[in-house]
Parts: structure tokens; C-alpha cells; sequence
């Protein structure tokens, strides 16, 4: 064979590799005990005396440059396989990534917040006071004796006999008017507890309670305040309604309803057929609230209010169950 056909057949071989499988085969079929190589040497006995040297030395040649070759192949191959097995470990960039959660605002904490802005807009100050309350801030002082019939319309927690989880945010006013003297312009934002539970109660609730105290305030005040807060809380053109109510501390008394914002005034099944829904409880303070503070009814006279914020929030945000804002289900809370 000359030294060219060999050289071709050893270029094709190689060539011809595509995996290591095929490598180790071509390693057998040229440089193995019977292979190419081998045979080439055992049959150099044929060749002329005076070329066999030279022909002997350039096969030599040519077989160390094939073994050279070969390994080369095999640590290529080599290297492939590690840096495949590496890259099976690593992170797929390539993948969709995760969206990290992000904490939203409680339906109840953006409508105590909503509230809060509008009445601080009109100049009213925050102020707060405690949940366990006495009997005295929570029922005496705000004209509601034990004996009062006005007891039985709140389901009260009592922790002592005078202590009690307070049912309502008004012992708050109290507190306030004992603290300073007119002129006082106070919203008092806070949890409230009565045992009572069903779709439109829960035993702890929150309520905003208002106060307004100075010479000269008159219920058209009461009026002008509540209607630009229900104006700014559910929309420029929405109808309120002052209704005659009673409560032991205000007098006159006044529920605000707001025209259904649902049916519009129409009727339906959340304003129960009326076209109106109340928001709140409010009148002007009674007298005798006043002097239980050590105020003179003659000098001064004040307008007071209280909501029920999960009521408000219901109406804004159209939720039929009030409890669905205490069972912490994202897929409600995540909506706000
Ligand atoms: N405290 C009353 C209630 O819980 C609401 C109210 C507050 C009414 C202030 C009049 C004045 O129902």
C-alpha cells in the first residue's frame, strides 16, 4: 500500500467520527493489535531492502501522529460529557421566573385610611382611646344609666362588672372632653366588640367616631360635614338622606342614609327595596352628655357621629358578608 492510500484511508476514518462509540472503533480498527498499523509493519518484509527504511520511518511518523490525533479526540469528547453533566445542575435561566408575593392593604385598613383623609381635610384631629373600657366612658357618662333599655340594644362583653370590652367608639368623646375644652374637632378610629354574629355582624367590628364641639354649632353644620363626607366617600352625585333616630347621648338624633349604590335608588335586595342605605348614627350632644364633662350646654353645643367602617367598605367595595374580611383568604384580600 503507498504511503498516500494510507494517509486517505486514516483522514476518512477520522472524519467519519461522530461519538466516542465510533472513536473506540476507529482506535481498534487502526491502532489495535490487528489493525492498520500492525499489518502495515508485519508486512514490511515485502517491501525492497532499499525503501524499507525510509517507508519504516515515515509509518512511524505516521503513527504517532494518528495516536496523537486520536487522544485529542478523546479528551474532547471528554470535556463534552463534563460540561453537559455540569450544566444539568445549574440554574436554567431561561425559565419563567417566580413573582415574589407582595403584601396589599386590608379592605378595612384602606377605608379606615380613606375616611381619615376627608375628615382631616375638614380639620378634624385623630385621637384614640382604649378598647377595655369602664362602664362609666362606655354607657354612664354618655346618658345610658344601668337601667336604660338603650343597654340591651348592644350585646356587651363584660370583662368586670364596671369594665367591658367597649361596644362602640362614643365612650372615646367622653374621654376627650374631659381632656380638654372647646373648641374640639376629633375623629376617634377603632376596633368596637358586641357578641353578635351573623352576615352582617361580627363580634369585634370597627367603628370612626366624630366630634365636633365649639360655640355655636348647630345641626346644619352636623349636615354640611356628613354630606361632604358622604359626597367624597361615594361620589359627587350621590343622594343623602338625614332620617330621624334616637340615641340616649345625641339630641336630636340622625341616621345618614346614602341612595342605594347598586340599584341606584331603585330597589334591590342590599337596600332592601328602600333605595337607601344607612352609614351611620349622629345628632347633635345631648345636654346632659355635656355636663357630665363639666361643659355649660348654654355656652357650648356640639354635633357627634359614629360608623361602622365594614359597612362603609361593604358599600364601597360591594361585599354582601361582612365576615369575609376576618377569614384572611388572599384570593378575596389580594382584590384591593
Ligand atoms: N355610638 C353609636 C352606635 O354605635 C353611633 C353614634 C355615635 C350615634 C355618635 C350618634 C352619635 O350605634
Amino acid at each position: 500500500m503507498e504511503l498516500d492510500e494510507i494517509l486517505g484511508q486514516i483522514e476518512r476514518e477520522l472524519e467519519a467520527i461522530k461519538d466516542e462509540n465510533d472513536l473506540a472503533n476507529v482506535k481498534i480498527r487502526l491502532l489495535g493489535r490487528k489493525g492498520l498499523f500492525s499489518s502495515l509493519f508485519e508486512n514490511m518484509k515485502n517491501i525492497p531492502q532499499e525503501s524499507r527504511k525510509e517507508f519504516g520511518k515515515r509509518l512511524n511518523l505516521l503513527k504517532v501522529e494518528t495516536e496523537e490525533r486520536i487522544k485529542k479526540l478523546e479528551i474532547d469528547f471528554e470535556e463534552k460529557r463534563k460540561r453537559k453533566k455540569e450544566g444539568a445542575s445549574k440554574i436554567d435561566i431561561t425559565l419563567p421566573g417566580k413573582i415574589p408575593l407582595v403584601g396589599k392593604k386590608h379592605p378595612i385598613t384602606i377605608t379606615f385610611e380613606e375616611i381619615i383623609r376627608i375628615f382631616t381635610s375638614l380639620g378634624f384631629e385623630v385621637t384614640e382611646g382604649p378598647e377595655v373600657e369602664l362602664d362609666y366612658y362606655n354607657f354612664e357618662a354618655l346618658n345610658i344609666p344601668k337601667d336604660h333599655p338603650a343597654r340591651d340594644m348592644q350585646d356587651t362583653f363584660y370583662i368586670k362588672e364596671d369594665v367591658v370590652l367597649r361596644t362602640h367608639t362614643s365612650p372615646v368623646q367622653i374621654r376627650t372632653m374631659e381632656a380638654k375644652k372647646p373648641p374640639i374637632r376629633v375623629i376617634a378610629p377603632g376596633a368596637v366588640y358586641r357578641c353578635d354574629q351573623d352576615i352582617s355582624h361580627t363580634p369585634m367590628f370597627h367603628q370612626v367616631e366624630g366630634l365636633m364641639v365649639d360655640k355655636n354649632v348647630r345641626f346644619s353644620d352636623l349636615k354640611g360635614i356628613l354630606t361632604v363626607f358622604a359626597r367624597e366617600m361615594f361620589g359627587e352625585d350621590v343622594a343623602v338622606r338625614f332620617r330621624p333616630s334616637y340615641f340616649p347621648f345625641t339630641e336630636p338624633s340622625a341616621e345618614v342614609d346614602i341612595g342605594c349604590v347598586i340599584c341606584e335608588g331603585k330597589g334591590c335586595r342590599v337596600c332592601k327595596d328602600t333605595g337607601w342605605l344607612e352609614i351611620l348614627g349622629s345628632g347633635m350632644v345631648h345636654p346632659q352628655v355635656l355636663r357630665n364633662v363639666g361643659y355649660d350646654p348654654e355656652e357650648v353645643t356640639g354635633f357627634a357621629f359614629g360608623m361602622g367602617v365594614e359597612r362603609i367598605a361593604m358599600i364601597k367595595f360591594g361585599i354582601d358578608d361582612i365576615r369575609q374580611f376576618y377569614y384572611n383568604d388572599l384570593r378575596f384580600l389580594s382584590q384591593f
